[in-house]
This record gives C-alpha cells, sequence and structure tokens, in this order.
C-alpha cells in the first residue's frame, strides 16, 4: 500500500500545529510543515442511500475517535441517480441515530473523475463490484484501487458482501450496519496499522 507521500506547508506561526513537523525558515517569520498526504475513500453502493452514506458516517465517526481525521478525506457515491440530493433512508438514519451517529450524506452519483480523485474506491456487494470494474477499465487515468468493504471484516468473516436492506426490514437494516461497522474498523486499521 503506498502511503509515504507529503506535501509541504507554508504558514506562519499561529497556524503551527503541535502534532506535525514544523521547521522555521531561517530569518523569516514563516514555517514549512511536512504534512502526510490525506488518502480519500470512496464507498459505494447503488442508491447511495443506506449502505455507502453509513460507512462514509461510520467511517468519519471511527476517525475522529482515533483522532486520524488529518490523514483521510471521505466520500459516498451511488452507482445508480435515482436519489441525487436526497438525505440517507429513514430507516438507516434510524438505526445510526440508536447508535449514535448522524447520517446526513446527500446523496450523488458516481462520475469518471472519481477514479481519479480517489485513492480507495469501496463498494459493497458484486454487483457493485463488477460495475467498478467496468468502469475503472474505461479510465486510463485511474488510479482508484477497487476494494471491497466485506474483506475487512474481522467478526463476521463468512460473510462476503454487506447485503442490500432497501427492501428489506428493520432487522436488514441493523444487520448491515453491524457489518458496516466492522467492516470499516478493519479497513482503518489496515490503513493505518499503527493504531
Ligand atoms: P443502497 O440501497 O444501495 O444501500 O443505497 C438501495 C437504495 C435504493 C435502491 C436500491 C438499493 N433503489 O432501488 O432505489
Amino acid at each position: 500500500m503506498k502511503s509515504e507521500e507529503f506535501f509541504l506547508i507554508l504558514h506562519s506561526e499561529s497556524q503551527r500545529s503541535e502534532n506535525k513537523s514544523s521547521f522555521k525558515i531561517l530569518n523569516s517569520k514563516f514555517f514549512i510543515t511536512f504534512a502526510a498526504m490525506k488518502k480519500k475513500i470512496l464507498f459505494i453502493c447503488l442508491g447511495n442511500i443506506c449502505r455507502s452514506p453509513a460507512a462514509e458516517g461510520v467511517m468519519r465517526h471511527l476517525l475522529e475517535v482515533h483522532n486520524v481525521e488529518h490523514l483521510f478525506e471521505i466520500d459516498s457515491a451511488g452507482i445508480g441517480s435515482w436519489h441525487e440530493g436526497q438525505l440517507p433512508d429513514r430507516r438507516m438514519r434510524q438505526c445510526g441515530a440508536l447508535r449514535g451517529y448522524n447520517f446526513n450524506h446527500r446523496a450523488r452519483q458516481i462520475r469518471e473523475y472519481d477514479f481519479e480523485r480517489f485513492d480507495y474506491i469501496v463498494g459493497m456487494d458484486n454487483e457493485n463490484m463488477t460495475t467498478l470494474q467496468r468502469m475503472k477499465n474505461r479510465q486510463p487515468e485511474s488510479r482508484a484501487q477497487l476494494i471491497c468493504l466485506a474483506n475487512y471484516l474481522r467478526n463476521h468473516k463468512c460473510q462476503t458482501t454487506v447485503p442490500d436492506p432497501y427492501y428489506g426490514s428493520q432487522r436488514d437494516f441493523e444487520f448491515a450496519l453491524d457489518l458496516i461497522e466492522d467492516a470499516c474498523e478493519g479497513l482503518l486499521h489496515e490503513l493505518v496499522p499503527t493504531l
């Protein structure tokens, strides 16, 4: 996994941050800071109103808990455009709220540029993965690595996908969220092994 990319930030004393390596530029009031390049993760599902906005919200929460928000950029999108602009499905928001999350992403469809912009594009099921692979094959500039979220499950190892709960019961939404929480923890530990 390539990760040791850095960029330089020129800033003043007041913008200095404790947890970054900063150096004063000789005879000036400015500092240079070496900062790790953010890893960009895009979660994908079919409609972008149930599974992927939940994965985005869970991952944001984990980044906060582990104090590593500055290392990541997180977003989600759908294969389809049917729900463009909508909040996540009410059943997933309810399920999330009971566990302390606020899922408030506005749905959008995946676009070609996402394959250039993101380091990791994370699908939920085999249909997502097949479509994403087909889209990636059409993008010569693509640098995104396609991964299946279920590959990072640690407590539900028999599960190979995060099944679509949309036509299911509240219990199906809860199960999808169980899987998402489990796999997001696994994915984060893979990306930041020192956690
Ligand atoms: P999601 O669930 O892919 O987890 O957001 C779905 C949402 C909507 C539809 C299908 C799945 N739909 O057919 O509209």
